[in-house]
């Protein structure tokens, strides 16, 4: 004697089809891992058109275009839901959660912004709202996160969150592209959306970068309150410059927690070391970097985006569910949801990179020098090449130790003050700890 699981999903685009076809062609599989007897059936899927030609052949009577044929269904245990975006997804998980369903998402901003409202309504309702799929794509990270690493104190996550950005990034370092040059490249291949802009201005990964820090600092973090900066301004030359100080240019996603429990969560692009691991992740690969108290580092790697790395994670927790295996510490989290202390931007500190134009005449050193000084900020390197960009200027790259974001931008706008600085390329941050 078995019991037979219903499943509804809502969204059939490339990730919802890959599902719905191993829900079908692979039933038995997927129904013999989920234990306890249990058998799953695919019920209903909603679609925007029932007409729409489909690479995977859905039998057509599994297809809906009313979401309450699959959210108002009592035979419908499991919702799956694939759609992306804040609305009508949003609605469709707390109808889902209000009727009694179990709900899987990978929906990275829904979850950001109103994981915190739908998880209380899950534990409410005793049901479970798993989002394995909205960071990382295949990477196991969530589970990991909360129940692997549950001994831990953690006290900084480093990630590489969005495939787009890095498979950009990687062109651009390795094959000397320009950003728009790399951008199209991305497109064609599938890898960037027609409107990339979530992804390459870094909203993508503050998604979920605040998913990953509402879990492991249990604090609610919205992604609003999130420092973020995307990949637009980044120049071969930034790249050329960075290989020759040693390091690799990555959209990073940061968070940390220092010794008073302040946080700061931030996405921008950063100068990491070439040699670490993060330099290593190419092409639409994702990484993140845990550390723990006891653990000390820890990273998880591979496929961030992709129908089926997507997919792999959507039937793991689809599997967790029916074994019953529920995340308990769902309930802890949701209990400890705090206001976060957050740290402002201005106080936050680190290594920066400049690249500067100056006119080429004496004392340009020693006005950059005098305005840094006075701001508390040390220089720790300086490159001017032999070439001249344009006649009688020079091109200045400069890093230094650690300083304040406030005192950076106060030094810039004194730059920019000085006739003989002609312009201010690039600042990068930079992340060597
Ligand atoms: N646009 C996302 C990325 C897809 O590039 O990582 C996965 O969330």
């Amino acid at each position: 004697m078995y019991s037979e699981i219903k499943v509804g999903i809502l969204g059939l685009g490339t990730v919802g089809s890959k599902v719905a076809e191993e829900l079908i062609e692979r039933n038995e599989y997927h129904s013999a891992k989920s234990g306890n007897n249990s058998h799953l059936s695919l019920k209903k899927i909603l679609v925007k058109s029932l007409n729409k030609e489909r690479s995977y052949k859905v039998p057509t009577e599994l297809l809906t275009e009313n979401e309450n044929d699959i959210l108002n269904d009592p035979d419908i245990s499991i919702i799956i839901e694939v759609i992306g975006g804040e609305e009508p997804a949003r609605t469709y998980i707390e109808k889902s959660l209000n009727a009694g369903k179990n709900v899987i998402t990978a929906n990275k901003e829904v979850i950001a912004k109103h994981g915190k409202e739908l998880k209380k309504i899950a534990v409410n309702a005793d049901k479970q709202l798993l989002f394995e799929a909205s960071v990382g794509g295949g990477i196991p990270i969530i589970q990991p996160l909360i129940n692997d690493l549950a001994a831990n104190d953690i006290t900084a996550i480093r990630a590489i969150i969005n495939g787009t950005t890095n498979y950009i990034l990687t062109k651009m370092s390795q094959e000397n592209m320009d950003f728009t040059e790399a951008l199209d490249e991305a497109k064609s291949l599938g890898y960037a959306e027609a409107d990339p802009t979530n992804d390459i201005e870094g909203i993508d990964a503050a998604y979920k970068i605040s998913i990953l820090a509402s879990l492991a600092f249990g604090v609610d973090v919205k992604p609003e309150n999130i420092y973020v900066e995307g990949i637009t301004k980044l120049t071969s030359k930034d790249f050329r410059y960075a290989k020759e100080l040693g390091y690799e240019i990555k959209l990073l996603a940061i968070a940390r927690k220092d010794f008073s429990g302040n946080l700061q969560i931030k996405v921008h692009p950063a100068l990491v070391d070439k040699e670490s691991e993060l330099a290593s992740i190419s092409g639409p690969d994702n990484a993140i970097e845990f550390t723990g108290d006891l653990v000390g580092h820890v990273t998880f790697s591979g496929p961030g985006a992709g129908p089926n790395p997507t997919t792999s994670a959507i039937l793991s927790d689809l599997i967790l569910i029916t074994r019953g295996n529920f995340p308990s510490s769902y309930k802890i989290n949701n209990d400890l949801l705090a206001t976060p202390v957050l740290l402002p931007m201005e106080s936050v500190e680190c290594r920066y990179y400049l690249l500067l134009t100056t006119i080429d005449q004496p004392g340009v050193l020693a006005k950059i020098g005098t305005i840094f000084k006075k701001n508390g900020i040390s220089i720790s390197a300086v490159i001017q090449k032999d070439t001249q960009v344009s006649k009688g200027t020079a091109e200045l790259v400069i890093t230094t130790h650690t300083a304040t974001e406030n005192s950076i931008q106060v030094a810039i706008n004194e730059f920019k003050g000085i006739d003989l600085i002609d312009s201010i390329k690039s600042i990068i941050r930079i992340e060597d700890n």
